[in-house]
Formats: C-alpha cells, sequence, structure tokens
C-alpha cells in the first residue's frame, strides 16, 4: 500500500520515530511505515513534545458526532437452538432460580450492563410465527414445527423444544422478561405468512390500555406499550423472498393504520443483506412513489450484517491469520453503515430514517461438544470480543445514523454473551465488552482521531492495530479502543483537546492465548483486570496491550 503525502509528514512528526525503534516496533505484524490517518486537520496533531508514542488518539470535544442512543447496545432473542428454551425461559417448576420461569441469573447480568432493548421472537422465526399461539393458558398453546427444525445440526438432535415450538414462551413471557431485565420490548411481525390484521392486533394486545379490547382482555394487567415493531424479517430471503420494491408495498399496507393508544410507535422496515445497495435504492424509491408522508411512517431500516459464517471454522480454533481476517471482516460494518445511510440520504434527504443494525455479530461453525438442540452454539473467545468491540466503536462513530442495534445473539446462539445449560450458566467474552462499553449509553460521541499503524498481514485488509470512539458526559470523558495486534502493545499519546486530564483508570480485556474463552470448567479464563489511579497528565500515555479491548475512563478538569 502507498503511503499518502499526509502519511509521510505525520511519520516524520513523531518525535523519535526515525531516531530509534519504539519498545513496540519488536514486532512483525506492524509494518511502521503504515499509518491509518482518518479525518484530520494536521496542525491539531502536532505532538507537544517528545515522545516515543506508536500512535496518537485526539479526542475533540468540540466537534460531537451526536448522542450515543443507549439502543444500539440491544441484544436479540429468537426460538432458534438454545436461545428460548435452556436459555432464557426454564419454567416456572425448574429447580434454576428462575423468576416466574425466566432464568434469573440472566435477568440480574441483563441490569449489570443496562441491556436497553431485546428484540424477539426472530429472525427467521418471526415470519412463520403466529403470536396468538403463545398466549392465553400455557397448557392450551398448540405445539408447532420450528422454522429450524429442518436444519441438519438440529435435526440429528433429540426432538424437543427446539424442534417443536411448544409456545411455553410467548408474549406474556417476553413482556415480563424485558421488565425484569429493564428493557425496551422490540416484536418482530410476520409478513410472510400472517395478513396486516394479525400485525395491528398484535399491537391491540401488547398496547391497548386495560379494560377496553377483548384483547387486552386476554393480555391481563396493564398494557405492555411495545414502542418498538418490526415489519417481518430479511424480506429479502426467509421473510418472503421479496424484492425491495414489492416489500415496500408490503410495508406501506402494514403500517398504513396501527392503532397508537398515544404511544409513538417506531416501525422498522426490513432492510438489506449486508452490501445488497439495490434493495435500499428500491425500497425508499417505491416506497416514496406515494409521495413523502410514507416517511413518517419508517423509523429504522434494518441492517444485517454477521462476519465470518457458519462454514468458516470453529469459534475457539482457528490461525493468527484467520484471527486478522475475522477482524477485517468486522470491519467492513462502517462502509455498510456508511454506503447505505448515503442511498438512504438520496431518498430521505433529511434523514429522518436512522439506520437499525438488528442482527450482527461473530459467525462461527456450531461446536461439535455442544448438544446437537443448540443450533449454532459455541463459546465466544477473546476474538469475537475484539469484533464485539470494534463494531459498537462504529456504531459510536456514526451515532447521527444508527438509532438501534442488537448483537445476535443474548445467550447460546452465535455472538452470545452468555451460555446456559440446565443449571449451569457463564458469561463469554462479549458480554464484559457490553458492561465495559456501557458508559458511551447515552453520552455524546464526539471525533476522535487515531493515528495507528495499520496491520501488514495480508489477511487484515489494511486493518489498522488500534481503533476505537469516545465519549464525553460533562467532566468525564469515555475511550474505548481495540488492539487488533497479537503480539505488541501499542505505546500511545492521548489528547483531548482543550481540556485537562484530572483523574484516569482502566478496564482491559485480553489474554496472552488469543483463543481464550470462558467455559463451564474455566467461567473465568477470560475477564478485565481495573487498571486505577493511573498517572493523570495532559497529554495521557498509555500502552494497550496487545489483543485487547479497553476502556479508558477520564476526569476533566
Ligand atoms: O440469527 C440467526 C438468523 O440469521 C436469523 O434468524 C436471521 O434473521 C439471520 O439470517
Amino acid at each position: 500500500m502507498r503511503q499518502s503525502i499526509i502519511e509521510r509528514k505525520f511519520i516524520q512528526m513523531l518525535p523519535c520515530f526515525n531516531k530509534r525503534k519504539p519498545a513496540s516496533a519488536t514486532i512483525s505484524n506492524v509494518n511502521r511505515r503504515h499509518f491509518l490517518l482518518s479525518g484530520f486537520a494536521l496542525p491539531l496533531l502536532a505532538p507537544r513534545r517528545a515522545f516515543c508514542a506508536s500512535g496518537r488518539i485526539d479526542i475533540l470535544p468540540d466537534e460531537p458526532i451526536g448522542t450515543i442512543a443507549p439502543t444500539i447496545y440491544g441484544h436479540f432473542t429468537e426460538h432458534i437452538g438454545g436461545v428460548i428454551y435452556d436459555g432464557v425461559w426454564v419454567g416456572e417448576n425448574s429447580t434454576i432460580p428462575n423468576v416466574g420461569g425466566i432464568r434469573k441469573a440472566l435477568v440480574d447480568r441483563l441490569r449489570q450492563i443496562h441491556a436497553p432493548v431485546i428484540r424477539w421472537p426472530g429472525g427467521c422465526f418471526a415470519d412463520s410465527y403466529d403470536w396468538r399461539d403463545g398466549i392465553g393458558p400455557r397448557d392450551k398453546r398448540p405445539t408447532r414445527t420450528n422454522f429450524w427444525a429442518n436444519t441438519p445440526y438440529l435435526w440429528k438432535g433429540p426432538n424437543g423444544p427446539q424442534k417443536y415450538e411448544p409456545n411455553a414462551f410467548g408474549t406474556n413471557e417476553f413482556a415480563r422478561f424485558c421488565q425484569l431485565a429493564g428493557a425496551e420490548p422490540y416484536l418482530a411481525g410476520n409478513v410472510r405468512s400472517l395478513p396486516a390484521r394479525d400485525f395491528y392486533q398484535w399491537v391491540e394486545y401488547c398496547n391497548s390500555p386495560a379494560g377496553t379490547t377483548t384483547l387486552a382482555g386476554l393480555r391481563g394487567g396493564p398494557p405492555f406499550n411495545v414502542q418498538y415493531w418490526g415489519v417481518g424479517n430479511e424480506s429479502w430471503g426467509c421473510g418472503g423472498n421479496f424484492t425491495g420494491d414489492e416489500y415496500a408495498i408490503e410495508f406501506r399496507r402494514y403500517t398504513e393504520w396501527i392503532p397508537r393508544y398515544g404511544l409513538d410507535l417506531h416501525f422498522i422496515a426490513s432492510g438489506p443483506n449486508v452490501a445488497d445497495y439495490r434493495w435500499t435504492e428500491s425500497f425508499f424509491s417505491k416506497l416514496l412513489e406515494k409521495g413523502p408522508r410514507t416517511l413518517r411512517n419508517v423509523f429504522g431500516f434494518a441492517l444485517h450484517y454477521y462476519c465470518g459464517g457458519a462454514n468458516r471454522g470453529l469459534a475457539d480454533q482457528f490461525s493468527v491469520e484467520e484471527w486478522y481476517k475475522q477482524l477485517a471482516d468486522a470491519v467492513v460494518m462502517e462502509e455498510l453503515v456508511r454506503n447505505h445511510w448515503e442511498i438512504m440520504g438520496q431518498a430521505d434527504r433529511e434523514h429522518r430514517v436512522k439506520l437499525v443494525v438488528d442482527e450482527w455479530g461473530s459467525w462461527h461453525e456450531t461446536d461439535p461438544s455442544i448438544a446437537p438442540n443448540y443450533l449454532f452454539g459455541y463459546y465466544p473467545s477473546l476474538r469475537d470480543a475484539l469484533v464485539s468491540g470494534l463494531t459498537l466503536d462504529i456504531f459510536n462513530r456514526h451515532a447521527d445514523k444508527v438509532a438501534l442495534a442488537c448483537d445476535a445473539q443474548l445467550i447460546n446462539n452465535i455472538n452470545a454473551l452468555f451460555i446456559g445449560a440446565e443449571d449451569r450458566f457463564i458469561v463469554t467474552p462479549n458480554f464484559y465488552v457490553f458492561d465495559m462499553y456501557k458508559e458511551h449509553q447515552g453520552a455524546t460521541s464526539v471525533r476522535t482521531v487515531i493515528s495507528s499503524p495499520i496491520l501488514a498481514e495480508s489477511s487484515a485488509h489494511g486493518l489498522p492495530v488500534l481503533a476505537g470512539s469516545s465519549s464525553i458526559r460533562g467532566n468525564r470523558c469515555t475511550l474505548t479502543v481495540v488492539n487488533s495486534g497479537v503480539q505488541s502493545s501499542q505505546e500511545v499519546e492521548i489528547d483531548i483537546r482543550g481540556r485537562r486530564i484530572t483523574g484516569a483508570k482502566a478496564t482491559v480485556l485480553t489474554s496472552s492465548d488469543i483463543h481464550a474463552h470462558n467455559s463451564f470448567d474455566h467461567p473465568d479464563a477470560v475477564q478485565p483486570r481495573q487498571e486505577n489511579n493511573l498517572r493523570a497528565a495532559s497529554p495521557f500515555r498509555y500502552q494497550f496491550a496487545p489483543a485487547s479491548v479497553t476502556r479508558l475512563d477520564f476526569d476533566l478538569a
């Protein structure tokens, strides 16, 4: 890769760059001639005094990007594999500690990370789900074939709730789960196999005031006040195999009349599969054929992006090359956000509609040591934690564009935060990332210029060693940084423009083994460490550990 003039200039400006080899340059995975600089004004970056840093981070409080919607730290729960049955729902008569059948340890941990929103019941399951099957007395609810039953892996397993849906966990149970977790419910409606009437009657069931409608009576108790409603899921595929134009017509129809009950309902349209820009163009242009008023009904446009894939190897067995490949794939999210946003803006000039990335995460092969009914189950590793950090930093950096996001999925599946099997329950490294990043929720994202070497490995595809985001809330600044390099720590000078740092502490998630993961036998193999009372100085110097996710908390004068 060729260096730009600006890159060469910057490297010359680093005081001791050309004089001696900084400690971190002993490593092979960093090509020190290659630095990545993004969107900065050169004079801002001039170092004030000699320091052998291998990078710089300039936090610019005067350049706010937007408030970080807490809802970008959301979660996704589908009736797939071990997510609902045995994950969330253990049943009221279980010996596993539960609150009305819901796993208590899970609820406690969700409160800890301030889980803001939970999406349910799918995923692909949503477009074959009839919400009426999951209401009323549990022993009267029908059993149906689960959308995922025919998946070869699951099919090998025993018959059970993962294959034959008992509907023990329905709308009331989900609403209770959200209430216990302190999260907003986000329901995904069925567009492929139920008429629009069922969609608005589900809204009526959830939201009509007690004592008003027959459905409110069936629900019992106060309304759930569900504000987030997905109009189908992956309507380009399992959700109906529509084209963008066809789906726009369905979307208009499904959202044309919905009872509001004084609530501000947020409808989320099914967006593209990864980089299917044609879907985005065709959806918006067809929608707008009926005039700009139609945009009023679209709060969000759902993008789905997983990195890796079900055939790309096991979660805890990979080479260094594959480590970099996975991380490089993760940051593709940024170009997807930018590109879809730009296309959306051609139709929606004021950008009323925001992006909702309601499925994202690292996806690997199902771990053969896990019971076959736990489809797409595995133990996420440190590598997945870095993917989570990189992704959440992208959302923070695009706080003006991304209004909501859901990690897929919450427990026992894909990019899980938790693994639960009967009475055993552990948190994964992903959980710790959400716990560390919760400080960003509701704070103001500010432009952060990270000047970092880029990784030389071909599988890293030009990934910078360091990436991150920062936010300001009053006299506090939170900086989160991922060091993707597996061998080197990165010594960095951090400047918060116009502010003096009076206190600093760090939380670091890393391991000497890049494959490290938590398991039932070793539940604490990966957990963050605290570094308190770091020497406060402006600029501040810090060494980011290799293969790590770090949060720095600064007190500002
Ligand atoms: O998260 C698993 C599946 O991936 C979801 O059901 C679907 O929406 C996506 O393709």
